[in-house]
């Protein structure tokens, strides 16, 4: 088995060269980290004249190596960027794949730049523009319409990393006794943490929301349309990190989106705008969506998953009684 290793790119040359991914007369001149991430081993290789993307999945999670996670994960991305490869106004969006190694669990893929993600939208101090949104939605459109299955199948079922979803997502922060203390992120989070994970109506409907989550459906999801997955490049914004997608219900893209939005205080027009420009709109279920809606805000302020949100104790109960309200109407 080649284990990628960020101090070893002698070794990294001689596995490149041999999936043939790098030609024989090329070296690598730099080999370093892209960007922040926690669940893979993702690397930029850079030689003289270009530079590309390296990504394996382990059986545990890169940065917690103590927990366990899929770990043919990175194969189930490969298979996505294959299959959007088919679609010109998905794959612009996303970077080109250059090839899949399944034995070692490895992807290659496209540089698209020394770039940043979205997450400095969770300093708050910045507002997404109209062209950011744009391009997000007409992303989503394409990825949703052009896939779009007349009978439900296996294909892209993802079961492995749903279900590891689907416990951070419905299950562990709704939980009293999870063993996080949310103080530690921010002090008094745990109290007010508390009315939710005690509150049975909401967590009887977040664990129908999480069957709805593990249905198959007939749309295929990102599944994790979030600020982290979006890069800002000179040739507009640019979707990664696939590895979280399945064939599913909209409601869930379009709702971990506009959760994002609320939880980076952006201006409510930008919700409106979904609404008027997310082609299926009026086809959606907005019970449903809703209930994402709500779930997403929740997870990621009770839950595991932090956010660098710079938000302050009273804004976070606000929105959280407002999460709720989204689930339980
Ligand atoms: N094709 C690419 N071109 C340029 N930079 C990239 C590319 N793919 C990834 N990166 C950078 O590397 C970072 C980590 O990549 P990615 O999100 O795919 O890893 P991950 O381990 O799945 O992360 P997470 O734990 O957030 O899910 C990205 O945030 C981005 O900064
Ligand atoms: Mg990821």
């Amino acid at each position: 088995m080649f284990i990628l290793n960020a101090n070893e790119p002698e070794e990294l040359a001689v596995y490149l060269k041999q999936q043939q991914w790098l030609q024989d007369d090329e070296t690598i001149v730099a080999l370093s980290k892209p960007g922040e991430g926690n669940m893979n081993c993702v690397l930029r290789v850079e030689t003289e004249t270009r530079s590309f993307i390296v990504k394996q999945s382990r059986d545990y999670v890169e940065k917690y190596p103590q927990v366990a996670a899929p770990a043919e994960r990175a194969i189930t991305e490969g298979a996505f960027y294959n299959k959007i490869a088919a679609s010109k106004n998905v794959q612009d969006a996303m970077p080109v794949l250059l090839g899949t190694d399944v034995v070692n669990n490895l992807l290659a893929l496209e540089d698209l730049g020394k770039t940043n993600d979205y997450a400095v939208l969770y300093g708050l101090n910045q507002k997404i523009k109209e062209e950011e949104l744009q391009e997000l939605v007409i992303y989503l459109n394409g990825l949703h319409a052009d896939f779009q299955k007349t009978v439900v199948d296996d294909e892209l079922a993802n079961t492995a990393m749903r279900t590891l979803n689907y416990e951070h997502v419905f299950e562990y922060p709704f939980k009293e006794e999870n063993a996080f203390d949310l103080d530690v992120v921010q002090e008094g989070l745990q109290a007010l943490a508390v009315p939710y994970k005690q509150n049975r109506e909401l967590k009887d409907k977040v664990e129908r929301l999480g069957s709805l989550y593990l249905s198959k459906g007939k749309y295929l999801l990102h599944g994790d349309f979030y600020p982290g997955s979006w890069l800002k490049t000179n040739s507009g914004i640019k979707i990664i990190d696939p590895e979280f997608c399945f064939y599913g219900m909209r409601e869930f893209d379009l709702g971990v989106f506009i959760a994002h939005l609320y939880l980076t205080q952006q201006d409510p027009n930008t919700v409106a705008y979904i609404k008027e420009h997310y082609t299926a709109f009026n086809d959606l279920n907005f019970t449903i969506l809703n209930g994402f809606i709500g779930t997403e805000i929740m997870r990621r302020l009770i839950g595991l998953a932090q956010l660098p949100l710079k938000t302050d104790l009273e804004t976070k109960g606000a929105l959280l009684i407002f999460a709720q309200n989204l689930i339980i109407e």
